[in-house]
């Protein structure tokens, strides 16, 4: 595991989606984050951010009702899968769902997804978010993917 890393703090919305974008830009096809927090900590907020980094189209929101949304990218980048795990049994259900696009293709972000779908990749970003005005977020990183990688722009300097 890549150490854990303190980002900044979030004080508003437009910044965690600011801090999000700075994620997303780092992604590539492939790449699973897991964003953990309890309700309103903020998760959708940061897919927002992440999304816009990542250039996909929006909106982005909570995908509650629907499992998983597929955003198609606006600069023929990787499209952004958001999952919501809470309604999912794993994300082994998630390949069940038939999907247009493979994991493998997409970047995939999953909210509520700890403890549910570490088993599905050995490469993962786990972003936690707590706090009540301003956030916080701890970022940890496991696999290959993350070894030595440039997570570090993530952190408070
Ligand atoms: N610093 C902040 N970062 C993120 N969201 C914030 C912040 N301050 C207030 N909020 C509000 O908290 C709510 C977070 O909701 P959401 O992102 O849907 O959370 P979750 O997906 O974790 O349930 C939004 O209404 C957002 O406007
Ligand atoms: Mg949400």
């Amino acid at each position: 595991m890549v150490p854990e890393l303190l980002g900044p703090p979030l004080a508003t919305p437009e910044e965690t989606r600011a801090w999000g974008a700075r994620l997303g830009r780092l992604l590539h096809a492939g790449d699973l984050v897991l964003l953990t927090g309890g309700l309103g900590a903020g998760k959708t907020t940061l897919t927002q951010g992440i999304a816009e980094g990542l250039r996909v189209r929006g909106p982005v929101t909570s995908p509650t009702f629907v499992i998983a949304r597929i955003h198609p990218s606006l600069v023929d980048g990787p499209p952004l899968v958001h999952v919501d795990a809470y309604r999912l049994g794993g994300l082994a259900e998630l390949d069940d769902l038939d999907l247009d696009t493979s994991l493998t293709d997409s970047v995939t972000v999953v909210e509520w997804g700890h403890g549910l779908v570490e088993d599905l990749t050995e490469d993962r970003v786990e972003v936690t978010l707590t706090g009540e005005e301003v956030r916080q977020a701890t970022v940890a990183a496991w696999g290959e993917r993350w070894d030595g990688a440039p997570l570090d722009g993530l952190g408070v300097p």
